[in-house]
């Protein structure tokens, strides 16, 4: 019967089917990210761990936790994991592709609302009592209607970012490692180079993955090539911007604005950022819906349930080690 730590705590009928599935099921008791020596004590003797996105998985940790046959990652991403290191050595990894899809875009559009019509920095002009009425110049913000929207990556989220974009009207560019995406072609959507996109978008939204290629994969040549009106949304991963030439460009205007919902040292933020106008920052909630986050549980809980089980999980990140 199998054994199983889930280090952070999830949505409660996940817990439930693991109880109802395992014989021990412990939890992180403290509200906080383990320390990675916490990590290394909870996982050892283990045979399924349910980690997040800030467990780190590397060869090391699987060295010190060789009785763990499957680590089930709560998120879709699994830049946390050596894959390679893991396959090596027989271990499953797991993701959670596709529940979180609607959600992700969402928000990703609302970050893309937030600094075009620079919602936080009015909100907080209101709250601080300085609204004393109706005023033409007040807090222009970006037209978003019939502006061009640029997405790199254009997998499940950059594609559902990109149909939205037609209920305003917009011309929508992306840029993909692979191929091209048939639902984004088949609303007119044009495949470009990303030095294309970049200068011809109002709007430049990141859905890639974190990897090699895309570590800083915006940085300042990057940044400078994009209009000096134009906006950065990054929902994907932190590391793909240069952030400190982020920063940088946010201060001289060389773009208008951002709105960034990860952070290249998360949870740290780089210095200056947070004193900006015209960034909207959120603390990684891309997918935090309830309905969202409980089909994500549920996900990786079967996942492991699965791979203990001797069955072939649904989301495996290196099918490979399966027989
Ligand atoms: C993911 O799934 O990769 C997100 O970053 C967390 O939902």
């Amino acid at each position: 019967m199998p054994n199983i730590y889930v280090t952070r705590e999830i949505p409660q009928p996940a817990l439930e089917f693991l109880q109802e599935e395992a014989e021990v099921v412990d939890v992180n008791p403290h509200d906080r990210i383990l320390e990675h020596e916490e990590f290394l004590e909870s996982i050892a003797g283990r045979d399924g761990v349910l980690c997040t996105l800030n467990n780190k998985v590397d060869a090391a940790t699987l060295d010190a936790a060789p009785s763990v046959k499957v680590f089930a990652n709560f998120a879709v991403g699994f830049n946390n994991f050596d894959v390679t290191a893991a396959t090596e050595r027989g271990v499953v990894i797991t993701n959670t592709p596709g529940v979180l899809t609607d959600a992700t875009a969402d928000l990703s559009w609302a970050l893309l609302f937030a600094t075009a019509r620079r919602v936080v920095e009015a909100d907080e002009f209101l709250r601080a009592g300085r609204f004393k009425g109706w005023a033409p110049m007040m807090y222009l913000g970006a037209d978003i209607t019939g502006s061009t929207l640029g997405i790199i990556g254009a997998g499940r989220i950059g594609t559902a970012m990109g149909l939205r974009a037609s209920a305003f009207r917009m011309n929508v560019l992306y840029c993909n490692s692979s191929s091209n995406s048939p639902e984004l072609d088949g609303k007119g959507a044009r495949r470009v180079e990303l030095d294309e996109l970049l200068s011809e978008s109002d709007f430049v939204s990141i859905h890639a993955p974190l990897n090699e290629k895309t570590h800083h994969l915006i940085g300042r040549d990057e940044l400078a090539r994009m209009k000096s009106s134009a906006h950065l949304i990054n929902t994907a991963r932190g590391p793909i911007v240069d952030e400190a030439a982020l920063v940088e460009a946010l201060q001289n205007g060389t773009i208008a604005g951002a709105g960034l919902d990860v952070f290249e040292d998360e949870p740290a933020l780089k210095p200056g950022l947070a004193e900006l106008k015209n960034v909207a920052i959120l603390p990684h909630i891309g997918s935090a819906t309830t309905g969202t986050r409980t089909k994500m549980a549920l996900m990786a809980a079967g996942n492991i349930m699965a791979v203990l089980n001797g069955e072939r999980p649904e989301n495996p990140v290196n099918p490979e080690v399966l027989k």
